[in-house]
């Protein structure tokens, strides 16, 4: 094992910003060392990564992601192997994914089954969430053998009928059941029932357009779910963690009811704060690039994410990463917007798409850790290992140049994806080095690491539950 000194860098989490060396050994942070004590430590380290005039950040956690996902009639576009390694360039060093329960199958086999997919492929670090897409008596047994074994949070969908799709005796069902086993709630809160009537309707009337799909899936019937979902939790006893939250009057409801004080919490994703339905509606089927769901939303709702983020009503930014490639996939909705698979890449872009933030004012530096890394480490159990830089975390530490430009373009990108939702786009700050368990795997703008470096990580419960 090879000791490393970070030398030079300003060190920022989400508790602090100091100006401090970092020292590395056995894949762990040993110590931070103030500025100027005089102390050089640099004789005794293997190897010295100088940081002068660089933020030193925690790796991110991106709490959302769906490597090889089945849907839509095909697969999202990224293996664990291609899709942690772009994970890396873009600076997150720990993704959590969803394993799927098939209808009709045990959660086991739909996590064994993810197991097999990742097992010696990532490139960083990775947990598991399951999706719940079948509740039944043996389901939610087992729902408690998984708290034990480190995959503590479970999805429930309110949309998607005949896939996902569990009705509200269902959700209050395993609801109940995480009340006792301490699991952690997500729901996909958006009333499909009703939006599968507007598809019906809309596609009868000729509207077949991407633009469409963001026309029947309405924010008021992602608020009324958001809020039907708060109140089941409330009834069970569970804590609820809603994903990607798009919607102001979603943010409202649950601004609601963290100001009861329940444990309640939002995640955003950066399409809904960066893009709108101006996107959705690009000509020539363009607009099939931005289709996933919760849908993105007319520009006007962004401020709402972002006073949610600031205010914490809003409290992770996650990815939602689950790309299909333009040509050969998203195209198998010409003519039928519902049959666009839905979902967008971004793995690669959240880091830098919230340190624009923070250039841009939206949010702190330190919030932008908080967000990224600190928050949803916390959330889903892997704090105090993952989301900080602190004694005895994992050296999962990202140097960045907060001055560097770049311009974002499936060019250049890493994800295996034919193009970037973000074409284009202007960003101050990249990614330089990238540390994962004390490795680099990202050194001097290359990939440095390898598949089969990312270990799965079983994680406790959610830290944040009162
Ligand atoms: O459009 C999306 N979000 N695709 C991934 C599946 C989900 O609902 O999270
Ligand atoms: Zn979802
Ligand atoms: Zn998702």
């Amino acid at each position: 094992m090879t000791s490393t000194l970070i030398r030079g860098g300003l060190v920022v989490t989400a508790a602090e910003e100091t100006h401090a060396d970092v020292l590395v050994d056995h894949g762990r942070v040993v110590a931070l060392f103030a500025r100027d004590t005089g102390t050089d430590l640099t004789p005794g380290a293997d190897r010295v990564i100088d940081a002068t005039g660089k933020y030193v950040i925690p790796g991110g956690v991106d709490a959302h992601t769906h490597m090889e996902m089945p849907f839509g009639g095909t697969y999202a576009s990224d293996t664990f192997e291609t899709g942690t390694r772009a994970a890396a360039w873009g600076g997150t060093t720990t993704i959590v994914d969803f394993a799927i329960q098939g209808v009709g199958k045990s959660l086991r086999e739909g996590l064994d089954a993810w197991h097999a997919k990742a097992d010696g492929r990532c490139a960083v670090d990775y947990g598991f969430h399951m999706i719940l897409a079948d509740v039944n008596d043996r389901t939610l047994k087992e729902m408690d053998t998984l708290v034990e074994e480190g995959v503590t949070s479970f999805k429930l969908f309110m949309a998607y009928p005949g896939v996902f799709y569990s009705d509200d005796g269902k959700i209050l069902r395993a609801m109940q059941r995480a009340a006792v086993n301490g699991g952690l709630i997500m729901m996909h809160a958006e009333n499909g029932i009703a939006i599968d009537v507007l598809v019906e309707q809309a596609l009868a009337a000729g509207k077949t357009d991407p633009r469409y799909h963001g026309e029947v899936r309405k924010a008021l019937l992602e608020a009324e779910a958001t809020h039907r979902a708060i109140q089941l939790s409330r009834v069970a006893g569970s804590p609820l963690y809603v994903v990607h939250v798009s919607a102001t009057e979603a943010v409202e409801e649950l601004a609601r009811a963290r100001d009861l004080g329940l444990n309640v919490f939002g995640e955003t994703c950066p399409q809904y704060l960066f893009l709108s339905t101006d996107n959705l509606a690009e000509p020539d089927f363009e607009g099939a690039k931005y289709v996933c769901s919760t849908p993105l939303r007319p520009v006007e709702h962004q401020a709402a994410l972002w006073r949610g983020l600031r205010t914490n009503d809003l409290s992770v930014v996650s990815t939602d990463h689950c790309p299909f490639c333009f040509t050969g996939q998203k195209d198998l909705g010409r003519g039928d917007f519902s049959r666009i698979p839905n979902g967008l890449p971004g793995v690669e872009n959240r880091m830098d798409l919230l340190h624009q933030a923070v250039v841009d004012g939206h949010i702190t530096r330190r919030r932008w850790i908080e967000l990224a890394c600190a928050t949803p480490a916390r959330m889903f159990g892997l704090h105090p290992r993952k989301g900080t830089i602190a004694p005895g975390a994992d050296a999962d530490i990202v140097v960045y140049d907060p001055r560097a430009e770049q311009v974002i373009s499936a060019e250049t990108h890493h994800m295996n994806v034919d193009y970037s939702a973000y074409e284009g786009r202007r960003i101050t700050g990249r990614v330089e080095t990238v540390l994962s368990r004390g490795e680099l795997v990202i050194e001097g703008r290359e990939f440095v690491g390898r598949a089969g470096h990312g270990q799965y990580q079983p994680r406790g419960t959610c830290q944040y539950l009162l």
